[in-house]
């Protein structure tokens, strides 16, 4: 399968301070909201198209360290850029969905049409338990999951829901305004198990898939495309992390330098793992493909030189990947550098379809 649309390019928001080392001499933690806000300006700057605001309450690898919270960054972030697509992730389990579909709704309408969520059904362990919320079990976590979505998009689509299920009870709920923009906001779902296939089969616009070798991503590109779907086909995103550089010796070289930082990472790592469910089915993609980054990182394989990174890039394209989310380090100078080599050879190489993107 082909994707129809031109690749599309995001950066992840930096919302733990760091989607690698904590420990690079030139890429210092910084979860702030000013750190936040520059990088995305910056991007939307670039050229890039999106950005991903990941939602963790407590930082997964270290409690004490600083956390951005998604939903109030994603407001701030559409007053403070025009142009580039917001996507606030969401567990379920941390808020009642008419409460959420209304600030999903504001921050529609502050972003001029620019809101996307990207629902995920929770792994860590303790950001809910510790909260007092009980962690149903994976297959549970879907279930509550898909009731919660199916009230929120027909909320977001303006629709008065009245809804009566086995978690949520609601009588005649609106929203006013309803979308001006268009007639409601993407919904993206990370995850890869059954469920989550089934979940963006079902509700979900956007798959998210987790950053691994191409013939991965074709094979779960197929699970989904061959599932029952009302609708326009699911579209396509891939996670990934970037190591890039002239030629493919210093980009390896830099790869080396980055394993041997992650070495005084093992702490932050096994805290991770410690809190972790067992049945999420991403950690064990995880387990057989060690990478730099998260979410698959480096497993793409989006390591080696400009020319290199730009022919995989094309390649996940073709297998059906719209929309690449980039983590970097140190993420700014890597994120400009992505933008100024990788992007236009991108697309240099699919000038023929450049025309389907503008027409
Ligand atoms: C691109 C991407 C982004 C994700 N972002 C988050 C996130 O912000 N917060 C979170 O708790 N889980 C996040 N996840 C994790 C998943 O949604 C899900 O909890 C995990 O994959 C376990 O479910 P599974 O068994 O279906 O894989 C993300 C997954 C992907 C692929």
């Amino acid at each position: 399968m082909t994707a129809t649309t031109s690749p599309r390019f995001g950066v992840w928001a930096n919302v733990y301070g760091t989607w690698a080392s904590a420990h690079h001499p030139d890429d210092p933690i910084d979860a702030s909201w000013e750190r936040n806000r520059d990088l995305v300006v910056r991007a939307e700057e670039l050229g890039y198209d999106s950005t991903l605001i990941a939602q963790h309450i407590m930082n997964p690898s270290d409690h004490d360290r600083d956390q951005l919270e998604t939903w109030t960054a994603a407001a701030a972030l559409a007053a403070s850029t025009s142009r580039i697509e917001l996507i606030a992730a969401i567990k379920p389990l941390l808020f009642h969905p008419v409460v959420l579909a209304k600030q999903a709704a504001n921050i529609e309408e502050i972003s001029q049409g620019r809101l996307s969520l990207n629902v995920v059904n929770a792994w860590y362990r303790p950001e809910i338990e510790r909260a007092g919320i009980e962690f149903p079990e994976h297959d549970d976590r879907y279930g509550y999951g898909a009731e919660w979505l199916s009230i929120v998009r027909r909320l977001l689509n303006g629709e008065v829901v009245s809804h009566e299920g086995r978690y949520f009870s609601v009588d005649g709920y609106r929203l006013r305004p309803a979308g001006r923009f268009r007639e409601r906001p993407v919904i993206y779902v990370g995850g890869e198990s059954d469920q989550a296939r089934d979940l963006v089969a079902d509700q979900g616009d956007v798959w998210f898939i987790n950053g691994q070798p191409i013939e991965n991503v074709r094979a779960l590109i197929g699970s989904v495309d061959a599932r029952r779907r009302l609708g326009p086909p699911v579209r396509y995103g891939l996670a990934a992390y970037v190591i890039t550089r002239p030629d493919e010796a210093a980009a390896r070289a830099e790869l080396a330098d980055q394993w041997r930082l992650n070495d005084l990472d093992r702490a932050g790592l096994e805290h991770v793992i410690a809190g972790a469910d067992e049945k999420a089915v991403m950690f064990h993609t995880f387990a057989k493909y060690p990478a730099i980054g998260t979410n698959g990182g480096t497993s793409a394989g989006l390591v080696g030189s400009y020319d290199q990174v730009a022919d995989r890039v094309v390649a996940f394209h073709r297998a059906g990947i719209e929309t690449f989310m980039l983590q970097f380090q140190p993420f700014e100078s890597e994120m400009e550098r992505f933008a100024t080599e990788v992007i236009p050879r991108v697309h240099e190489r699919l000038g023929a379809s450049l025309g389907e993107r503008t027409g």
